[in-house]
């Protein structure tokens, strides 16, 4: 809901959008938390040309039913090549219709004008590693001029939120009480992470925050973790080595859901 409201987030993501016009990017390379895979070394990439929006709850329509999306087949196909020569059993997908997790972030970001995107999916197995990997694979496609993001959460366990105040009163910011000490905890440990690590670090630090003792609290399901493990792989190369990740912006929903907005690297 978060992303049909105002927010510090929504605010950050509109300068990332200006940020990424400034600079002439050749598209946007989105993995989200909602449309995975099944298959052992299965990823898909959207190759859909007239995407619909699959709709979403609690946000008023009218908040996103007119924007144009605008599919970048040619550098979707650019990444199956990547993906594939790197060894992913990688196909196309061209019935897939987007889900709020990108779209909705693209039209806080983009609001006049969609750019060219591709989004590459998840695989149902939530392997971090395997995440890791899919980012690795795309990230020489940053220096071809491609925004690569990352969305899902770094505090997102929606059977501990409290769903009252925005069940009865549409107030998903209301905030009772603190976040649990376990929500704080893991979200520390991701700020930790990503702000103190570069490189390979980067990587093995990200990856190994699905065994901190109150990641399972943190994350009921791995959906929404691993987007995380996916930009560690795209911007923790050798190359990335002293690059290290910035918290813009933080927005807490539901009590104990941690919405956190990372930026990795710059443009040249
Ligand atoms: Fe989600």
């Amino acid at each position: 809901m978060m992303l049909g409201e105002e927010s510090e987030s929504a605010d950050y993501w509109k300068k990332c959008g200006d940020e990424a016009l400034q600079n002439g990017i050749e598209g946007v390379i989105m993995m989200g938390a909602h449309w995975d895979c099944v298959g052992l070394d299965k990823v898909e990439v959207s190759m859909n040309p007239k995407p619909g929006k699959s709709p979403v709850a609690y946000v008023h329509p009218s908040k996103y039913v007119d924007y144009e999306l605008v599919p970048d087949l040619e550098s979707g196909q650019k990444c199956i090549d990547t993906l594939a020569a790197d060894g992913f059993e990688v196909s196309g997908n061209d019935k897939f219709d987007w889900i709020h997790d990108t779209y909705l972030i693209l039209i806080r970001m983009f609001p006049d004008k969609c750019p060219p995107t591709t989004i590459v999916s998840l695989n149902a197995r939530f392997d971090p590693h395997f995440h890791m990997r899919v980012g690795a694979a795309l990230r020489p496609l940053r220096e071809q001029g491609y925004l690569l993001i990352g969305t899902g959460g770094a505090v997102h366990n929606l059977y501990r939120n409290v769903w009252q105040p925005m069940v009865k009163y549409s107030d998903n910011f209301a905030q009772e009480t603190p976040p649990g000490d376990w929500a704080m905890e893991f979200r520390q440990a991701v700020e930790d992470a990503i702000q103190g690590n570069s490189g390979p670090e980067l990587r093995r630090a990200v990856t190994r925050l699905m065994k901190h003792p109150r990641f399972r609290d943190a994350h009921a399901t791995d959906d929404h973790f691993m987007a995380a493990m996916f930009v560690a792989g795209a911007a923790g190369s050798e190359d990335d080595s002293g690059t290290y990740g910035r918290l813009k912006a933080e927005t807490w929903e539901l009590t104990h859901m941690c919405n956190s907005q990372f930026t990795i690297g710059q443009y040249a």
